[in-house]
C-alpha cells in the first residue's frame, strides 16, 4: 500500500523543500519507489529540478484525477517527482472542499500501473487550502523547524490545525515527529513545543553544502554524499521508514 507522507510547517524558510528533497534521495537509496510531489504554488522544488514548462501538474490532479502517468516525471537521482506550477493558487478559488481535493489526487495515483511506495508531499509555506489537502492527504506528518520563533510557533498551529480536521472529515494520520534543522535537538529554542511534537534527534546540522547542492539541482545527499547533512537524512530516512512499517 502506498503511504503518503507530508513534510509541513506552514512557516516558510524551515527547511522542508530541503528535507522532502533529502528523503527522496534516501528513500529511493533504501530500494523504495518513490514519487516526490511539489505541492506548492511557488513551485521552488520544480524549479530547483529544472523541470520547465510542465504541461500537466499537481495542480491537475488535485483539480480533476488527471492522468498521473503524463504529469510524472523521471529525475537523475531515482525518484519520480511530480511538478507543480502558479495555477496551483487558483484552486483557492474553485471552491473545491478539502476531500474533494484529496480524493481526485489519491484517484489519479491509484490508476498506476506500478504504484509507488511511498508519496512525499513538499507541502506550501502558507495556510491555505492546498496546505490543509496535503495535510489531509497524508497518512503521515513530519514537522520540520528552524530555531525562529514563527517556525517553532508553526509546528504547533500545524497540530491544532491536524486535530480540527481529522475531526471534522473523520480521517487519521500519525505524527512522525518533529525535524530540527540548522538548530541543536536540545537547543532551549524548542521549549515551546510540548511532548506530543516528539523533537527528533539528531537534528540536521547547518551546512554551506546545503546551499551548494541547491545551485546544483541536486540534493546535498548525491552533492556531499557523505557529509554531515547528507548523514544525518539518511538516519532520519532509516528511522522514518521503521517507524512507518511498525505502524502500517
Ligand atoms: N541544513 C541546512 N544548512 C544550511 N542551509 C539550509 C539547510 N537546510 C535548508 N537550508 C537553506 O535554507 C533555505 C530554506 O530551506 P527550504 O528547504 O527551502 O525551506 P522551506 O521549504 O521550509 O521554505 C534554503 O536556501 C536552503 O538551502
Ligand atoms: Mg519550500
Amino acid at each position: 500500500m502506498t503511504q503518503y507522507l507530508a513534510v509541513v510547517n506552514p512557516a516558510g524558510g524551515t527547511g522542508k523543500t530541503t528535507t522532502a528533497h533529502a528523503l527522496a534521495v534516501s528513500f529511493a537509496e533504501y530500494g523504495k519507489r518513490t514519487l516526490l510531489v511539489d505541492c506548492t504554488t511557488t513551485a521552488n522544488l520544480t524549479f530547483l529540478l529544472g523541470v520547465e514548462n510542465p504541461r500537466d501538474t499537481t495542480f491537475d490532479l488535485f483539480n480533476n484525477s488527471s492522468f498521473a502517468e503524463s504529469a510524472i516525471v523521471s529525475t537523475s537521482e531515482r525518484f519520480s517527482f511530480l511538478p507543480s506550477d502558479s495555477r496551483l493558487s487558483h484552486l483557492e478559488k474553485r471552491e473545491k472542499s478539502l476531500s474533494a481535493i484529496s480524493e481526485n489526487f489519491k484517484k489519479s495515483l491509484d490508476q498506476m500501473d506500478s504504484p509507488f511506495d511511498y508519496i512525499i508531499l513538499d507541502t506550501p509555506s502558507t495556510l491555505s487550502q492546498v496546505w490543509m489537502a496535503t495535510l489531509l492527504l497524508a497518512d503521515f506528518h513530519l514537522g520540520v523547524t528552524t530555531a525562529g520563533l514563527g517556525s517553532v510557533r508553526g509546528i504547533i498551529q500545524t497540530q491544532e490545525v491536524v486535530e480540527v480536521l481529522q475531526k471534522s472529515h473523520d480521517a487519521s494520520a500519525y505524527w512522525l515527529g518533529t525535524l530540527p534543522t540548522q538548530v541543536a535537538s536540545d537547543s532551549p529554542a524548542l521549549e515551546l513545543l510540548g511532548s506530543d511534537s516528539r523533537v527528533l534527534a539528531p537534528s540536521i546540522p547547518r551546512a554551506a553544502s546545503v546551499l551548494t547542492a541547491e545551485s546544483t539541482g541536486k540534493s546535498v545527499l548525491n552533492n556531499d554524499n557523505s557529509g554531515k547533512v547528507a548523514l544525518a537524512y539518511r538516519e532520519l530516512a532509516y528511522f522514518i521508514l521503521e517507524d512507518i512499517a511498525s505502524k502500517s
